[in-house]
């Protein structure tokens, strides 16, 4: 399977959105993503293939990152449903972590639904451990946030 990580820009949003919609990420929209594109501490790439799919599709997945005052946080993270479990998620976690590093954070933290057991086993992976619980901190369906973190090795 043929893709390249790359930085996101505005022509990925219309696919990032229709990912988020049908992956069971909090919902951010087009707007919110635009406005993330264009702080200076937002770290965001896609998983893109050229040329597109038989459907005209590009992206595989997508990772949504912001790093301030040395802390990564992982803000979303999701890959088309027929492609995940091909290290499409893990490629795109392991440069946003390394960019993130680069930038000079020096730990990584996300928040993750406590049933997300795929979510979890992919952080699990690159490194993060489970360091709290946040009671009722997801809506529709009402769930705990499992938070999870990891220390870096800045590289600024
Ligand atoms: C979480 C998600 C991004 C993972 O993407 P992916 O491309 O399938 O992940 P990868 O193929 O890179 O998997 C990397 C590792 O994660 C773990 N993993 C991924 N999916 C898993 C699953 N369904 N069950 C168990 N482990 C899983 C495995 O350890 C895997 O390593 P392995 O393939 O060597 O065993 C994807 O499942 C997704 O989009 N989910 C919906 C959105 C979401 O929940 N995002 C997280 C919000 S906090």
């Amino acid at each position: 399977m043929y893709y390249k990580i790359a930085p996101m820009s505005a022509h990925d949003l219309l696919e990032v959105v229709e990912i988020e919609e049908t992956s069971g990420l909090s919902r951010w929209g087009w707007d919110s993503y635009n406005a993330e594109l264009e702080r200076g501490d937002s770290i965001m790439f896609v998983a893109r293939r050229d040329p597109p799919d038989g459907e005209g599709k590009y992206l595989l997945g997508f990772v949504a990152a912001r790093v301030g005052a040395e802390e990564m946080h992982v803000n979303n993270i999701g890959v088309r449903v027929s492609l995940r479990q091909r290290g499409v998620g893990g490629e795109l976690l392991r440069r946003a972590l390394a960019a993130a590093e680069s930038l000079g954070a020096r730990e990584a933290f996300l928040e993750v639904r406590a049933g997300n057991v795929a979510a979890q086993a992919l952080y699990g992976a690159h490194g993060f451990e489970i360091a709290g619980r946040r009671r009722n901190y997801y809506q529709d369906p009402a769930e705990d946030a499992l938070v999870m973190r990891k220390r870096l090795a800045p590289r600024a």
